[in-house]
């Protein structure tokens, strides 16, 4: 089955896949002001750091055909830009959009069209070069794959970037099964990557998120591959809460630990992973499962929506462009 793209323009609104909805319905609803935009990324009815990123540059153009002042345009882009603080590509894309901001609006568009185009364009690029990462580290033969969260077709406009490298390997013939863990307390695992890898015919199943190390541990994973939402220029990586087990168990193990991430995802800007902004969501979202309460009346909730794996457990980035190992004086190389 294909996908359609997750987040496009159709020449008056931006249109998003909606993501709450997955896996049971697959529609795409239209964003026609720039509140619905920023509520579509709070909600992670759009999500995953370039599909936020091309969504924001879409709003940017999406304010100022709704309204052509400047301080309209700039006000509105900030708002966007803060919806979300952890994935940079959210920022980065809104900036990027704005420095068209002397074309008008029709430059604004063309801006966050181009956006678009080359998150879909870097995905293939990425996915192919971590795969031939991948198997000079594996080995050509049928791996077991360990994700986290989504970091798929849905997290970016199409093709995905950790699920790119996934979907290159499976075009080699290459995957003999992805371990996908649920990713409490929104199950974009259980509900988006699983969606994605049947639609495809990949092998996969479903584990808890506590099995993920478990898995590695047991022998069972050939390499782990995980996006992520922002890479320090040390190397340090933001990604969903529950990826640094995973590289903790990897390191332990001696499994090959990717981060798959297009270059808008490095941050050479921060330091190292301290200076990360990790977003906190509201509560209820770990007091509910699918919208049902599932804890005591009292109950509290500590509910950080990412968390930052250091650079040493980090075997290497994979890029459109590059394989970067970080590691000491590996600091973010420029371009
Ligand atoms: O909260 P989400 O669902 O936006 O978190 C998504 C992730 O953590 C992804 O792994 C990351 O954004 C990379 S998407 C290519």
């Amino acid at each position: 089955m294909s996908l359609p793209r997750t987040v496009d323009w159709d020449g008056e609104a931006v249109v998003i896949v909606e993501q709450t909805l997955l896996p049971h319905r697959l529609e795409r609803v239209r964003l026609t002001d720039v509140g619905a935009v920023i509520d579509a990324i709070v909600r992670l009815a759009v999500r995953g750091a370039p599909a936020i990123g091309v969504t924001g540059a879409l709003g940017v153009a999406l304010a100022a055909r709704l309204d052509p002042a400047r301080r309209a345009i700039t006000d509105a882009a900030e708002a966007i830009a803060t919806a979300r603080p952890t994935a940079v590509n959210l920022r980065w894309a809104v900036e990027r959009t704005l420095r068209r901001l002397d074309d008008g609006p029709e430059g604004l568009l063309d801006e966050a069209l181009t956006i678009l185009a080359e998150d879909a364009a870097t995905c293939r690029a990425l996915g192919e070069r971590g795969a031939d990462f991948v198997v000079e580290r594996c080995g050509a033969r049928p791996l077991t794959v360990q994700t986290h969260c989504n970091a798929g077709a849905l997290a970016t406009v199409e093709w995905g970037t950790a699920l790119g490298i996934v979907r290159s390997l499976h075009a080699r013939g290459l995957i003999a099964e992805v371990l996908v863990d649920e990713t409490r307390p929104l199950l974009q695992g259980a509900r988006i990557t699983a969606f994605e890898l049947e639609a495809d015919g990949i092998a996969y199943r479903v584990q808890a998120d506590g099995a993920g190390p478990c898995a590695i541990a047991r022998g069972m994973v050939d390499v782990v591959i995980v996006g992520a939402d922002r890479v320090a220029a040390n190397g340090d990586t933001a990604n969903k809460l529950g990826t640094y087990p995973l590289a903790l168990a990897a390191a332990r193990a001696g499994v090959p630990f990717v981060v798959a991430a297009p270059e808008s995802t490095l941050d050479p800007a921060t330091p190292d992973g301290s200076h990360i902004e990790i977003e906190q969501r509201a509560e209820r979202e770990v007091l509910e499962l699918a919208g049902v309460r599932i804890t005591p009346p009292g109950a509290r909730a500590w509910n950080p929506a990412f968390d930052v794996t250091p650079h040493d457990l980090v075997t290497a980035v994979a890029t459109e462009r590059r394989i970067w190992f970080p590691g000491p004086g590996g600091d973010l190389p420029q371009g």
